[in-house]
């Protein structure tokens, strides 16, 4: 199925169309057997990666979601039956900022009448991350639009980096992180299938407003990822758990940054990245399989990472 233009079609508004998490989506409804319209939220419509997408029917459209642009993110979602929600921590490093610009988002979609309201949020690392997605959740629960939640797992790509594999004098690869071996993570292949969970959520009974799905291929520990990588590439990679100080130092992220994402993982180890909720009914309703950790490895190319 392609991306409608039929105006009786559902019309699904995007942020962050040109990202991660927004370009899955959008790839996973026009998969869909269900006919959507589709109109993706861009800085800049005029970017080759916006123009990509457009030529998939997509209607792009530029407007910068920032706290003081609230009309123009209502005009925005306008018409919108279903608005697909995200906020840009890392590009600005400023929880307040990505706060408000959560609510602001939330505000606009309920003042533009839209039915259902997909956030991304992942509401576990409430403690570390000093309440912003608990925060931005809370205010669209409250804000009475119709809400569901798809929380993105950690994304495998994070490990596709030279920067997350030091290499050692001896030839051998570390993955280091600042917890023991058997610290488990649910692992996702985000741009591959982050939309499959938000197709999911929106067209399975089993979902929709007022539930939340757990986007992720699989649980596994690090130590196993380490394994999993060496196996499958056929180098010498293993887990090795660095001091708070070693995984501080190797982030290269301001200090508050890298504490934060070091109170993550701590976090992860000790209550997990969910939480007590279990990921397997969340995959139980998609149309295909999602990717696993050991899937994201052969698909990916490793030839500059693990040279
Ligand atoms: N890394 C992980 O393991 C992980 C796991 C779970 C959740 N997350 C969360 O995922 C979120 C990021 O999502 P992503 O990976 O999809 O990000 P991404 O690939 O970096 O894309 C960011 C998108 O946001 C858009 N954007 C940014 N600022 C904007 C603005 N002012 N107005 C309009 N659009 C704007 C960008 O559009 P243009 O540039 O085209 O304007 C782009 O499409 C973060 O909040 C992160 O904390 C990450």
């Amino acid at each position: 199925m392609t991306i409608s233009s039929n105006p009786t079609a559902s019309l699904v508004v995007v942020v962050g169309s040109t990202g991660k998490q927004g370009g899955s989506v959008i790839q996973a409804l026009a998969e869909s057997d269900k006919e959507y319209r589709i109109r993706g939220l861009t800085r800049d419509v005029s970017k080759p990666q916006a123009q990509r997408i457009a030529t998939q029917g997509v209607e792009m459209v530029n407007v910068n979601l920032t706290a003081d642009n609230a009309d123009a993110a209502e005009a925005a979602f306008k018409g919108a039956s279903i608005a697909f929600i995200v906020t840009n921590f890392w590009e600005h490093l400023d929880k307040a900022r990505e706060v408000a610009e959560g609510k602001m988002l939330v505000a606009a979609a309920k003042a533009a009448e839209v039915e259902l309201v997909v956030w991304s949020g992942v509401e576990s690392v409430v403690e570390v991350s000093q309440g912003k997605y608990t925060h931005i959740t809370a205010y669209a629960r409250k804000s009475g639009v119709q809400l569901l939640i798809v929380q993105a797992a950690v994304y495998a790509s994070n490990y596709h980096s030279a920067f997350a594999l030091k290499k050692e004098a001896d030839g051998t690869y570390t993955l280091g992180l600042p917890v023991g071996p058997s610290t488990v993570v649910p692992i996702i292949d985000v741009v591959h299938d982050y939309g499959l969970f938000v197709r999911e959520g929106i067209e399975s009974p089993e979902f929709g407003a007022g539930t939340e799905v757990l986007a992720s291929g699989e649980d596994i520990s690090v130590a196993e990822m380490a394994a999993q990588l060496g196996t499958i590439t056929g180098k010498k990679v293993v887990y090795k758990q660095v001091s708070d100080e070693q995984y501080m130092a190797a982030t290269r992220a301001p200090h508050h940054v890298a504490l934060e994402l070091l109170e993550m993982w701590k976090y992860f180890e000790e209550f997990r990245y969910f939480g007590d909720k279990d990921t397997h009914p969340s995959r139980q309703h998609l149309n295909r399989s999602p990717r696993t950790w050991a899937d994201f490895v052969r698909a990916a190319d490793w030839s500059s990472i693990l040279v």
